[in-house]
């Protein structure tokens, strides 16, 4: 099928960067994303974009490039949905709040929304693709609403998972590892291959059947967090020997059936897709009957609760056993550098903690916002709205967020925190000043010899 036009639901952090890379290399195919949220579409067409809802580095300067000539966003879905030969599905898929599966399926409210919607309303053969993570299987589901429309017309399912990470999307979907595209039909899979190819190099490009699709984005995710679990494992037991966690990372990574990436020891893994992945793999696991398959996933999130746990556990003990009335100053609250996403980032754990104890917290982080910080604080119900606004303050100068702070907790590893003049931020702290950094981005003995008392992960 020649695709001349492309529909995308779903404006969100993979939904956005995939298609405007996909526009900016497809100059002759129409892309129209589409979204629920009124809110979220005005930003995306903002005049000004360093207004867009998403921060990713590159992504500005594409949707400049491209929008108004081939790249639209929009809140007339049904419209864009009949117009278009195929259709991304690109909603969200969150750990289910309520009923079965409760804390661990993801819930496919939204993604069977969308495939109802597309049934309504097309009126042409279409190809819809799962831009979303989800359970193995869940193409099934989706055939079979589309299937059962009454109409003539002929659905085929692809499933196309996403391996961008935040941070680095525009790279990742400019240079991608690899393409996954698992599906039935021959031709579906050649015309989404064939956007691919004006780019990606075939070989590139994997063909697979769905089920296999599905489970490998889940089998890659799992395998990722498994790394990061692995080394913050070995953190602690460095931190009772005489080892350092950076010096094992070097010595296994140059093992070169290890690799050297991804093994950075730090505060726990966040973002919407590990935990939520993982957790989706045990509960399909168990639904199966494997429950030694589901313990041994299981422990890869039960690592990372630990590993935020202990650090604000260390944080007080330090802190004389007390952070009640005391200010600590937290630097960085997205869940990784260069991003603005704040899901399931370790910061809202460790603050949680820490307020339960009394603490006051200042905030800073370059793109996160205050609402967005209260609203993560919120959504966890430990206490109400209003004694979250009086315990959290967040700051636009860090140097105003340390001020008169007993400690400074790093959160994010944003590179700005490095160049600080951090001679200048002791000054202005209480002493002790005591540094936690959770991403080992400062050095020990800089750290030291200015004052500080500092501990960083598995040293
Ligand atoms: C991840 C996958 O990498 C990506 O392929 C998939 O499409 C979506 O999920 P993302 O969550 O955006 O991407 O970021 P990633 O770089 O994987 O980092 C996830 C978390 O792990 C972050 O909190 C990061 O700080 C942490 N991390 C990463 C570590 O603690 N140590 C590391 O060595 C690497
Ligand atoms: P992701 O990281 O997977 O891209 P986001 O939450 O950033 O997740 O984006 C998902 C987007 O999908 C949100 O902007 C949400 O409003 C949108 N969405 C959810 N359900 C629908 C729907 N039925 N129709 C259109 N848009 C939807």
């Amino acid at each position: 099928m020649k695709i001349n036009k492309i529909c995308c639901i779903g404006a969100g952090y993979v939904g956005g960067p995939t298609m405007a890379v996909i526009a900016k290399k497809n100059p002759e195919i129409q892309v129209t994303i589409v979204d629920i949220n009124e809110e979220r579409i005005a930003a995306w067409n903002d005049e000004d974009v360093s207004n867009l809802p998403i921060y990713e580095p590159g992504l500005a300067e594409i949707v400049e490039e491209t929008r108004g000539k081939n790249l639209f966003f929009s809140t007339e879905i049904n419209k864009a949905i009949d117009e278009a030969e195929m259709i991304f599905i690109s909603v969200n898929t969150p750990t289910k709040t309520y009923g079965k599966g409760k804390g661990m399926a993801a819930d496919l409210k939204y993604v069977e929304l969308c495939a109802r919607n597309i049934a309504e309303v097309a009126t042409t053969d279409k190809i819809v693709v799962e831009k979303s993570t989800l359970p193995v299987r869940t193409a099934q589901a989706i055939k079979s609403i589309l299937h059962n429309t009454g109409s003539d017309v002929n659905f085929s399912i692809l499933s196309n998972p996403e391996f961008l990470a935040e941070g680095t999307a525009i790279e990742d979907l400019l240079s991608p590892d690899r393409v996954l595209i698992g599906g039935e039909s021959e031709d579906a899979i050649e015309s989404l291959a064939n956007i691919y190819g004006s780019w990606v190099p075939q070989d590139r490009i994997l063909r697979t059947n769905v089920w296999s699709s599905e489970l490998s984005k889940l089998t890659a995710n799992a395998f990722l967090a498994q790394r990061i679990s692995s080394i913050n494992a070995i953190s602690e037991l460095c931190e009772h020997t005489e080892a350092n966690v950076n010096e094992v990372a070097r010595a296994i990574g140059m093992d070169s059936r290890i690799g050297p990436k991804f093994l950075n020891a730090s505060i726990g893994f966040g973002g919407s897709c590990f935990q939520k992945d993982i957790l989706n793999l045990v509960y399909i696991a168990r639904s199966y009957g494997l429950n030694q398959v589901a313990d041994y996933w299981e422990q890869v999130i039960i690592l990372n609760d630990h590993q935020k746990r202990r650090f604000s556990d260390n944080l007080i003990s330090t802190l004389y056993n007390t952070v009640s009335g005391k200010k600590i100053a937290m630097l960085g609250w997205a869940f990784k550098k260069d991003t603005n996403d704040t899901r399931e980032s370790a910061a809202i754990y460790v603050a949680d903690h820490l307020l339960s104890e009394q603490a006051n917290i200042a905030v800073y982080d370059p793109k996160v916002s205050d609402k967005k910080v209260q609203n993560d604080l919120n959504y966890l119900n430990t206490r109400t709205s209003e004694e979250n606004r009086d315990l959290v303050t967040s700051y636009s100068d860090p140097y105003e967020a340390v001020k008169d702070a007993h400690a400074i907790a790093i959160m994010t590893e944003w590179d700005e925190f490095k160049t600080y003049d951090w001679k200048k931020i002791y000054e202005s702290m209480k002493k002790p000043a005591f540094i936690f950094d959770g991403r080992n981005i400062l050095n020990k003995e800089e750290m030291n010899d200015i004052g500080f008392e500092y501990s960083s992960i598995g040293k």
